[in-house]
């Protein structure tokens, strides 16, 4: 699992537990926040031997900045109104949270001597401006949340110990060649609900980016974008206008095992445009406009995980899903949806799911979910 994944879960889990010391302040249905109480938790579980972080003694005179609460190298700093970033955060601090301010601008010293930072909280504020030097003193910075703001570019000069980042619901037309050049601990980069569209992908926007899991959700991409890390395992396009997989399309993508495309307006997949992602255990590809089963999934050893629904499939060949022989299919189906689509259920074959786990895993009936 990845550890976008797991913040998310934990996320989910702790905000149902009752109020702790570090229990985030105003955390909003609309999902805007960071729970830090996840995070501090991840945090444990990325040090080696996690004493460093919970034996934490407390020092003789500990500053704090005034109205933040500052417990074991966290200082929470959320909901109190700030428009700009404290200039007294303690130097050994591990995680900042500063969500839910009216932030507008990261300056140049913000975040000075912060050697150790962990996790930096910066969602839900008014910040359009950071300036390109502000998060070079943040040498080991692993996780940087910058969701629900203005920003217009990812920031330049990322730290090189960056895993994951989170830049969610920005104003982002344009990511600049070289961005995250030097990035090669990333794991995950979230990129959603920004007006980004293939046009504002310069040549080599990723180039010199180590990562597994990206999305660009939300978005205005008409096309599969062509330049993105090669590295990925999971590829998250969906709410995007992308019609066709085109042939080449999915070349460099070889490792990926996740691929999302739901919600698009896809008509077309070209013949062979699933050939290179050989790896794939999970197509989402529901709520398109296809008119029928793509061609290339009986190859498709490890697949899985196939997402239909919602197209305007109006037939299924009995050869559309499962190779002739048995031998050829690593891994059997587990979930295939085929329901809303104008196909006459009745005259799918049985045999169509020859290499489906289980009944329950297809989902052919008429009904919407
Ligand atoms: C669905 O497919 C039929 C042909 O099978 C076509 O006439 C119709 O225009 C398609 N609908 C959409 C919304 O593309």
């Amino acid at each position: 699992m990845h550890l976008c994944m797991i913040t998310l879960l934990l996320g989910g889990l702790a905000a149902t537990s009752q109020a702790s010391p570090f229990s985030p302040r105003g955390l909003s249905p609309l999902g805007k926040t960071v729970d830090v109480r996840s995070l501090m938790l991840l945090m444990m579980n990325d040090q080696e031997d996690g004493s460093g972080f919970v034996d934490f003694e407390m020092p003789a005179f500990p500053s704090c900045p005034f109205g933040c609460q500052c417990n074991r190298k966290v200082v929470q700093c959320s909901d109190l109104g700030l428009t700009s970033v404290p200039y007294d955060i303690p130097a050994d601090t591990r995680l900042l949270d500063l969500q839910g301010n009216f932030i507008t601008e990261i300056r140049e010293n913000d975040f000075k001597g912060l050697k150790d930072l962990y996790a930096l909280v910066l969602v839900n504020n008014l910040i359009s401006k950071v300036h390109p030097r502000a998060f070079l003193p943040l040498v080991g910075l692993q996780k940087l949340y910058l969701s629900h703001n203005r920003l217009t570019t990812v920031p330049r000069n990322l730290p090189s110990s960056l895993v994951e980042l989170r830049i969610h619901d920005n104003n982002i037309k344009k990511i600049e060649s070289r961005t995250f050049a030097g990035l090669h601990k990333m794991n995950c980069i979230e990129l959603g609900r920004n007006p980004i569209r293939n046009s504002g992908l310069e040549a080599g926007a990723f180039d010199g980016l180590n990562l597994n899991f990206l999305r660009i959700s939300e978005a205005k991409l008409t096309a599969i974008p062509k330049d993105l890390p090669d590295s990925l395992r999971e590829l998250h396009l969906d709410h995007n206008q992308i019609h066709t997989i085109g042939q080449e399309d999915l070349t460099h993508y070889g490792e990926l095992y996740r691929l999302g495309l739901g919600h698009n307006r896809l008509r077309r997949i070209e013949y062979g445009g699933l050939y290179y992602v050989q790896s794939l255990r999970e197509l989402h590809l529901h709520h398109n406009l296809l008119s029928s089963v793509p061609a290339g999934l009986p190859e498709m050893k490890h697949l899985q995980v196939v997402y239909l629904h919602s197209n305007n499939i109006s037939k299924v060949e009995v050869d559309a899903f499962c190779p002739s022989s048995f031998s050829v299919k690593k891994t059997f189906y587990n979930s295939i949806s085929l329901y809303d689509n104008p196909v006459r259920y009745w005259e799918v074959q049985p045999a169509t799911f020859r290499c489906v786990s289980d009944r329950q895993a297809v989902q052919l009936g008429n009904y919407k979910k």
